[in-house]
């Protein structure tokens, strides 16, 4: 038997929320709604906090990171808040020499390409981000049953980052070294995932009562590759905190013909992005997991009728689901008008209410 630690505490607090519950496959009075990038450039109160402070150094600092949190929990009555932080804070924790870059992405400055490149990486321990303890400890105390995220990027996604260097289009240097040498890539993500791991495990002791594994990129692979060359490495980065009795969460875009793969690496929830219905993927997944979206976030941008038209479709769809979560098919645009975002929380609220 493991130790007690204080997320334990925290997840019998809310453990009667709606997004745990309907994570756990059990009824809710109404369907939960969050959005993925809800703490972010959408909100004017976010871009006033992050004036003149760099985004790595923001995700570093626990009163800043407890404020942006806060924020879209105050401002829209969302059912979780999602831990403010970024993919690559533990790579940079670990001292990596990346940034993140406004309007671009992540940044690498030297990319891993060769074995002596994986020099650069090493295991993460508590150690290297007691920041996060204390915010994810602060933020807890502020949140009461209303439940945090937490979240890490996954093996294949990171590798993306680390091995192109920055955003790509076409992830070429990626596939290349996942096909021209196996064993190195192998041990990249396998490293990857202590990490991936090692970041969740860190937030969910301190009080995370749900986890989200961000693949974002694996929908550029095939259902072969993915298997082969990813699979393994993810359900390492989840087993990391399969004793702690968080939910978890497994997202990527464009993910439609991996579904099935990504729930069976270990997620209770399968993340389901806009280009396929949810129909669609509760078929694909054998109604065995609970799901998360799928409104697709340029529609935030469309007028009100079809966008609540789009919005009751998809609590509807979410009806014969084991469990669903409302979210968006991927993070919410930085141009999004924030009153629409509150609005549709309250749509899914009042067209769900049971
Ligand atoms: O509200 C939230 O969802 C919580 C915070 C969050 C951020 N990044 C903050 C952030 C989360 C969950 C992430 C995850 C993340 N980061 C992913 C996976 C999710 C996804 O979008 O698929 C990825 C791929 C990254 C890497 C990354 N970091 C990207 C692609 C960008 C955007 C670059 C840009 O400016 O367009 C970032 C930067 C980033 N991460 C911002 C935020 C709020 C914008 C930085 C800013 O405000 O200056």
């Amino acid at each position: 038997a493991r130790t007690t630690v204080p997320g334990d505490a925290v997840r019998r607090a809310t453990a009667a929320s709606p997004v745990v519950r309907a994570a756990r496959r059990q009824d809710v009075p109404h369907t939960p709604v969050w959005f993925m990038r809800q703490a972010g450039r959408s909100l004017p109160e976010y871009r006033r906090v992050r004036e003149g402070v760099g985004m790595l150094e923001s995700c570093r600092r626990p009163d800043l990171v407890t404020e942006i949190t806060l924020q879209p929990v105050r401002r829209h009555g969302v059912d979780a808040a999602i831990f403010f932080s970024d993919i690559v804070v533990p790579l940079a924790a670990i001292g990596v020499d990346l940034d993140i870059v406004a309007g671009v992405g992540p940044v690498v400055a030297r990319p891993i390409r060769s074995r002596a490149d994986l020099a650069q990486l090493r295991d993460l321990t508590p150690d290297d981000v007691p920041d996060i303890t204390e915010s994810v400890g602060l933020l807890t105390a502020e949140l009461g049953a209303t439940p945090l995220i937490g979240f890490a990027g996954a093996p294949f996604t990171l590798a993306s980052y680390l091995v192109e260097g920055g955003p790509s289009r076409n992830h070429e240097h990626t596939k290349a070294l996942m096909h021209g040498d196996p064993a190195l890539w192998h041990d990249l993500c396998a490293q990857l995932a202590q990490i991936s791991g090692a970041f969740l495990r860190v937030q969910a002791e301190a009080g995370a009562s749900v986890v989200q594994l961000f693949d974002s990129w694996a929908g550029v692979l095939s259902r072969a590759d993915y298997t082969a060359s990813v699979r393994s490495h993810s359900t390492a980065a989840l087993a990391a905190v399969s004793d702690l009795d968080v939910p978890r969460i497994h997202f990527g875009v464009g993910t439609g013909e991996l579904l099935a793969l990504m729930g069976e690496v270990g997620a209770e929830v399968v993340g389901v992005d806009y280009r396929v219905s949810l129909t669609d993927a509760l078929e694909r997944l054998g109604g065995r997991y609970a799901v998360q979206g799928n409104l697709d976030p340029a529609l935030l941008f469309a007028p009100w009728e079809p966008l609540e038209r789009r919005v009751r479709a998809i609590v509807d769809e979410g009806r014969a689901a084991p469990g669903h979560i409302f979210n968006l098919g991927h993070g919410v645009l930085p141009d999004t008008d924030p009153d629409v975002l509150t609005r549709v929380v309250e749509l899914v609220h009042e067209a769900s209410a049971r």
